[in-house]
């Protein structure tokens, strides 16, 4: 058995397949944590909903993060579009900088949330 902190965030089915959904979770200190969870076709990532221009959560309505194309994570406060794989903004106020990147892990049909935030972007190693 793993040792380790987490937090139950959703059933895994929750998320659709190619769609984006926030969720509320109780932190590593206790506070809430707000989050975003994307399906992408192979891989789930999972972000905490909060742009780096402002630091404002980037969702305009409940579970709207997603550009038109569906390509793009979208803040809704300055527009910035974000890449969903590693959660760079790559168009808008805050270009190179990135969506603090969380480790998630499935177990048994849900998702958790694990240990503490890891670096973003992904490191090279
Ligand atoms: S607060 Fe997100 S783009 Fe400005």
């Amino acid at each position: 058995m793993e040792d380790r902190w987490k937090s139950d965030i959703c059933d895994f089915d929750e998320v659709p397949e190619g769609g984006a959904r926030g969720f509320s979770v109780t932190g590593e200190d206790g506070t809430a944590l707000r989050l975003i969870v994307v399906r992408m076709p192979g891989g789930v990532r999972v972000y905490e909903n909060r742009c780096p221009h402002r630091g404002t959560p980037l969702d305009w309505a409940p579970d709207r993060f997603l550009d038109d194309t569906g390509e793009f994570l979208v803040c809704s406060t300055h527009a910035a579009l974000f890449r969903i794989e590693d959660g760079e903004c790559v168009s808008g106020p805050c270009p190179g900088e990135f969506l603090k990147a969380r480790t998630a892990r499935l177990c048994d049909g849900r998702l958790f949330l694990m240990g503490a935030a890891k670096d973003s972007p992904p490191s090279e190693d």
